[in-house]
């Protein structure tokens, strides 16, 4: 049997301790949540104990799940050290080491033979941390699992060129206090009353949509989450020099991420062919189909937050070729971002951890 600990109990974590207890693991008791501060949490109607982190607090624990913010005072950089010392596997939702070299970057359904270096006896140098055991697994950035569980089963069947893509990103992808800021917001606007203080966008998100976010510029006039899709996409799908240009945008969505990913492939795919392509690969569910409008108007379906919210999926749809490029096809893609976003895919990266043999429950 395994025993496992949360790491921050925020929007992610939140969602982590529900897909633990939605998982196939065979959990010897339910997990031991930590957080900077104590305290009771309320997850569908059922109260958990939330513990202080302190370095102790993981003797006995298999995998260590954080979901804790990111820098020099985040829970990673406190306490990862200590977690695969004290024999843990940890498996961590920030950004602070995901490109070292080394560390695998991992989405199941794409790249889960990385996860072998984990066997290693060896060590790792995680920058700020130091020589750890080789026991660090980096789950990637919500925008790039979604778009990389797309780009697969395309790549294997003809091979991607390039590619160029558009997010429309929900307020949960930064955090519990971006949700609580747009509801305040949009309140506040609806009556009539100016949009109160921003905290989490640097600009006001209800009703608006915003092309730099909470992010940072850097190189080339590209945000920090642009350069992150960019990177992790590459490194993923082990293609280090695939082109790839990306143009992030927060929209006032509470929840799920959609993306326009246009793709040029080496092989020319009908929308047909992708479209089959995409309905057996795992992980996706194609939504792409002729139907009607209430008002009996011709209409395709196609995926939409509200829909993709609280499910597993990778949802995809107008699926269409380019008409002025044969090697040139669009994918509409949404999903969950806090659960196949986040929490969904540690947990699942946990449970091939364990059918591999990684760790023997
Ligand atoms: N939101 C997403 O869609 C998404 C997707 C992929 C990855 N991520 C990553 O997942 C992580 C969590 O994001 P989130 O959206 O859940 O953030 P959040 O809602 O702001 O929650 C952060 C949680 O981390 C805890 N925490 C922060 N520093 C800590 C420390 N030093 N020790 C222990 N706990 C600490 C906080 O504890 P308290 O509650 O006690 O303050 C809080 O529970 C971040 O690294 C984020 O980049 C998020």
């Amino acid at each position: 049997m395994l025993r496992v600990a949360v790491v921050g109990i925020g929007a992610v974590g939140r969602e982590m301790v529900r897909c633990l207890w939605q998982s196939s693991l065979p959990l010897s008791e339910e997990p031991i949540v930590l957080a900077r501060t104590a305290r009771e949490v309320t997850i569908d109607g059922k109260t958990i104990q939330v513990r202080e982190a302190n370095p102790d607090a993981f003797k006995g624990a298999d995998i260590v799940f954080f979901a804790g913010t990111e820098g020099e005072k985040g829970a990673a950089k406190q306490f990862a050290r200590p977690a695969m010392e004290q024999g843990a596997i940890v498996i961590d939702n920030g950004s602070d080491f995901r490109m070292v070299e080394g560390v695998p970057l991992v989405v199941p359904e794409v790249n889960p033979d990385d996860l072998e270096v984990l066997r290693s006896k060896g060590t790792i140098n995680l920058p700020g941390v130091g020589e750890v055991p080789q026991k660090y697994v980096a789950n990637p950035n919500c925008s790039t699992i979604q778009m990389v569980v797309a780009l697969k089963p395309l790549h294997d069947a003809a091979k991607i060129k390039r590619v160029i893509v558009s997010t429309y990103q929900a307020v949960s992808g930064a955090g519990s206090a971006a949700i609580e800021e747009l509801e305040i917001q949009a309140h506040r606007i609806l009556h009539a009353q100016d949009p109160g203080e921003f905290k989490v966008h640097p600009l006001q998100i209800a009703f608006n949509v915003l092309a730099g976010a909470n992010w940072r510029f850097e190189e080339a006039g590209y945000t920090n989450e642009e350069w992150k899709m960019v990177r992790e996409t590459r490194k993923i799908l082990h293609e280090p020099e695939l082109p790839i240009t990306v143009t992030c945008v927060r929209v006032p969505v509470f929840n799920a991420h959609a993306e326009a990913i246009y793709v040029e492939l080496e092989k020319p795919l009908i929308a047909d062919e992708a479209r089959e392509i995409l309905r057996n690969a795992k992980g996706i569910f194609v939504i792409d189909e002729p139907t009607q409008l209430p008002d009996g108007s011709a209409y395709r379906s196609y995926p939409m937050p509200i829909d993709a919210s609280g499910k597993d999926p990778v949802y995809v749809g107008r699926i269409r070729n380019d008409p002025f490029n044969p090697e040139g096809l669009w994918l509409w893609v949404v999903a969950d971002n806090l659960r196949k976003g986040a929490a969904l895919n540690a947990v699942q990266i946990a449970e091939e951890i364990v059918s591999r043999e990684i760790v023997k429950p």
